[in-house]
């Protein structure tokens, strides 16, 4: 008997969640979602919970719990836009996706019947096709509009200018300008707002825009970033009592900062980066004393900075990179003790780092870099905790490194390179260092002196110690470094035999500079690396033997000039896939053999450096398929045969067939309008000297010399023209 009880008991549960959950979707509202839904593109899917008749439990409805009116639509595409992913990097698979989850098409005039509509986020989609429907202004009370990356076009319509509710707007697409408002009248009239984000909008004819948003009772966060606001106009009563945060970003502005400004007490948050201010920084910004964010970087402030700035005590985020200011930077800047980023690159400061240390508990960024300090590194620099990223790159700083640096327990980047620093850096100054992943510490005067069973507390990804000191033995250290995208040691004075186990550690490197040494042993082996595009292998000037080693083909520069490798250019097609080079420089080597046909099929190559080889036979037939190939050279070599006629189709700016045993007729070059370097002497050319050359516009360096060439059979031969350079100026 228990058992039959039980459907009642299901069913009385079921009864109980629809009733008592107050939500029940009325019919209209149901109706009008269906028909948003019916024309609106949705590829991933997104709305398929949209069935049946309880509209209030749809993905993205929020209802009344009293009423059942919908009061909240939050479609927003759950997958984030990743600009770089999406246009810059190759994640093809990553823009497909994104691109399906977005919902796009037309949006139906039948959501008006939702009467009660307070919310309506539709951001992160694809509307490019459309325009902000007009009818968005009818929803009397919205609250909430969010359309940021929506991706709708054209110009934004002023019936938003009825929704008198609305305290969220957020249009914001940075980087298209693809919404534009000739005029922001309609936003004075929305007093309810608080929140305005129009970046990217184009604002550069919308000459009230100020005015527009002047006076708006509650509006605490602006964001007018990448715009296009050529100016701040001028206001007769500036009004922004609660404004906290302004981002003016990005913008071609080239007016002073308005006083008015220094008046608004509440603002926290201010971001004028990117922009024509120029002069001084205003003393009055000192009156700011709320602000924890100010960026001023990219800017043509070019006098000193004013120490009262640095009475800002409650200062987080200073960003003042990128301006042309003068003089040292005040040593005011040590009381700022709740700096977490500070950013002073590229601004022509002069004088000592100051002695940061002490209060700065929270500071997590500190960039120096592209300034012209001097003197040492401060030894407090060792108590920065927190510390994650320190540039001081690019400075004239001296002396050695402090010890002190082997406990900053959390730092991530190290950049120290380009300075005049001089000194041991030894196992102490990493002691602690176990987030370590990018050291930089080139173009110093450092000597690198680790026990030889040294084992790092790192793994870093980037290594760039060119012109250090690190040998003469091979680094030990590097050997338990199992994931370097980037290894920059040229110089290094290592002169040692390759280990063994560098082909196994470093075989799928991103950048490799290992020039400038003196390794000896076999070429390292590579393998195919993984979503590392672009990569550079450069071992030039060692002294590598042994045979060459197949290319892995997503190498695009392999330099092993200037060593003995010796044996047949060997570029096996490997499984089927082309190697993608531009540049392939191997001179300087013992390489003979011939120049293997395959490399005609390698349609990337802009330089083939094959000079001071012991290559022979004749250059091949397909030649002329290199279509990018701009510099060939194969001087000093035992090449011979007549040079192809399908060589006149290349576009070459720099070709050497110096001293090779080549015959025959040169073929026409008349199309290579770009040529400046013609060296084809100490061969067996024949013929006379062809016309074309009168005509290169271009060329600055030619040698005919050593050849057979005659002059016109009507005129006399013109011996000096044989040997003629035109030196560059
Ligand atoms: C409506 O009720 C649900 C379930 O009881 C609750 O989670 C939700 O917060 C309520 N919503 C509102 C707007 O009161
Ligand atoms: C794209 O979607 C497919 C299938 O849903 C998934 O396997 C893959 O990991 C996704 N790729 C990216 C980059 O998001
Ligand atoms: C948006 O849709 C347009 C037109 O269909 C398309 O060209 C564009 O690539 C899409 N953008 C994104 C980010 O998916
Ligand atoms: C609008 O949506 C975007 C992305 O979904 C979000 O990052 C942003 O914070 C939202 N804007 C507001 C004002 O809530
Ligand atoms: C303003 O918007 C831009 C781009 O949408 C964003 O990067 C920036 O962080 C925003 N500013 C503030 C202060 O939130
Ligand atoms: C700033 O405020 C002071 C007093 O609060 C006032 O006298 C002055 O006119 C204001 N300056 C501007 C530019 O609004
Ligand atoms: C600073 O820039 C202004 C123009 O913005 C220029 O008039 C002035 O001469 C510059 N001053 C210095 C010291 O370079
Ligand atoms: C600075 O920050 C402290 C702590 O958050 C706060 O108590 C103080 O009011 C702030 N000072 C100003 C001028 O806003
Ligand atoms: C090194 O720094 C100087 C300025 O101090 C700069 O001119 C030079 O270009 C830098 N060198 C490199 C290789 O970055
Ligand atoms: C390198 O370190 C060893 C042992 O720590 C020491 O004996 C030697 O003097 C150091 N060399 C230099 C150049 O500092
Ligand atoms: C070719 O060999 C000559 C003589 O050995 C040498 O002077 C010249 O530098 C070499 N040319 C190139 C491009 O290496
Ligand atoms: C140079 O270009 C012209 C026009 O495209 C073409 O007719 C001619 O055959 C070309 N000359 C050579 C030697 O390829």
């Amino acid at each position: 008997m228990a058992k039959a009880g039980t459907p009642f008991i299901i069913l009385f549960i079921l009864l109980y969640i629809t009733i008592g959950s107050g939500q029940k979707c009325i019919r209209q509202e149901r109706i009008a979602l269906a028909r948003f839904r019916q024309i609106i593109t949705d590829e991933s899917g997104r709305l398929l919970s949209w069935t049946g008749q309880e509209c209030c439990s749809w993905q993205g409805i929020t209802c009344s719990n009293k009423t059942g009116h919908v009061l909240k639509i939050n479609l927003h595409n759950p997958m984030p836009f990743d600009y770089d992913k999406f246009y810059n990097s190759f994640d093809s698979d990553y823009a497909a996706n994104y691109s399906k989850s977005c919902l796009s098409g037309e949006i139906s005039p039948a959501l008006l019947d939702l009467k009660q509509l307070q919310y309506l986020d539709l951001s992160m989609n694809n509307f490019s096709m459309i325009e902000i429907p007009e009818f968005f202004g009818s929803f009397k009370n919205l609250r909430y509009l969010n359309l940021s990356v929506a991706r709708f076009q054209g110009n934004i319509p002023s019936q938003i200018g009825k929704l008198s509710s609305l305290e969220f707007l957020d249009m914001s697409d940075f980087w298209t300008n693809s919404l534009s408002a000739d005029s922001l009248h309609w936003l004075s009239r929305l007093s309810s707002l608080k929140h305005v984000d129009l970046s990217g909008v184009h604002l550069g004819q919308a000459k009230d825009w100020l005015d527009s948003i002047n006076g708006l009772p509650f509006l605490t966060k602006l964001n007018l970033s990448n715009t296009l606001v050529r100016s701040i106009p001028p206001l007769l009563r500036p009004n922004f009592a609660s404004l906290v945060s302004l981002d003016l970003q990005s913008n071609i502005i080239n007016s002073d900062i308005p006083q008015w400004l220094f008046n608004i007490s509440n603002l926290v948050e201010l971001r004028l980066d990117g922009n024509g201010f120029g002069g001084s920084v205003p003393q009055n910004m000192a009156r700011l004393s709320s602000l924890t964010v100010l960026g001023l970087s990219s800017n043509f402030f070019n006098s000193s900075v004013p120490e009262s700035l640095f009475n800002l005590r409650n200062l987080t985020y200073l960003d003042l990179s990128q301006n042309r200011f003068q003089g040292t930077i005040p040593k005011a800047i040590v009381n700022l003790c709740s700096l977490r980023f500070l950013d002073l690159s590229d601004s022509g400061f002069t004088g000592e780092i100051p002695a940061f240390g002490g209060c700065h508990q929270d500071l997590d960024t500190l960039r120096l870099s592209y300034n012209s300090f001097h003197g040492p590194i401060p030894e407090s620099f060792g108590i920065l905790s927190s510390l994650r990223e320190l540039d001081i790159s690019n400075n004239v700083l001296t002396g050695s490194i402090p010890s002190s640096s082997g406990q900053l327990s959390n730092l991530e980047t190290l950049d120290v390179s380009n300075n005049s620093l001089s000194g041991v850096v030894s196992e102490s100054h990493f002691a602690k260092l176990t987030k370590l992943t990018d050291l930089s510490m080139f173009l110093n005067d450092l000597v690198f002196n680790f026990s030889s069973q040294w084992i790092p507390p790192f793994q870093l990804q980037s290594i760039k110690l060119t012109s250090c000191t690190l040998g003469p033995k091979s680094p030990t250290w590097l050997q338990t470094q199992r994931d370097v995208e980037e290894l920059r040691i040229s110089g290094t004075g290592i002169s040692d035999r390759l280990p063994d186990w560098f082909s196994k550690l470093y075989s799928s490197v991103h950048y490799l500079d290992i020039s400038k040494n003196n390794i000896s042993g076999e070429l390292p082996q590579f393998e195919e690396a993984i979503n590392r595009p672009y990569r550079r292998l450069i071992m030039h000037s060692n002294s590598f033997h042994g045979p060459f080693r197949p290319i892995p083909s997503d190498v695009l520069l392999f330099d092993i000039s200037n060593n003995s490798v010796s044996g047949n250019l060997n570029i096996p097609v490997q499984n089927g896939k082309i190697l993608t080079l531009e540049v392939l420089i191997v001179s300087n080597n013992q390489l003979n053999g011939s120049i293997p046909s395959i490399l005609c099929k390698i349609k990337t190559m802009t330089i083939l450096d094959l000079a001071n080889n012991q290559f022979s036979g004749e250059v091949p037939g397909c030649i002329g398929q290199m279509e990018t190939l701009a510099m060939l050279d194969l001087t000093n070599n035992t090449l011979h045969g007549e040079i192809p006629s399908s060589f006149s189709s290349l576009t070459l700016s720099s070709l050497h067939l110096e001293n090779n045993k080549f015959q025959g007729r040169l073929p026409s070059m008349e199309n290579m309008t770009y040529l400046r370097i013609l060296n084809v002497g100490k061969n067996s050319f024949t013929g006379v000297i062809p016309p074309w050359i009168g005509q290169m516009q271009n060329l600055a360096f030619l040698n005919l010399q050593s050849n057979e060439f005659h002059g016109e059979e009507t005129t006399s031969p013109d011996k000096s023209l044989l040997a003629l350079e035109i030196l560059p100026p």
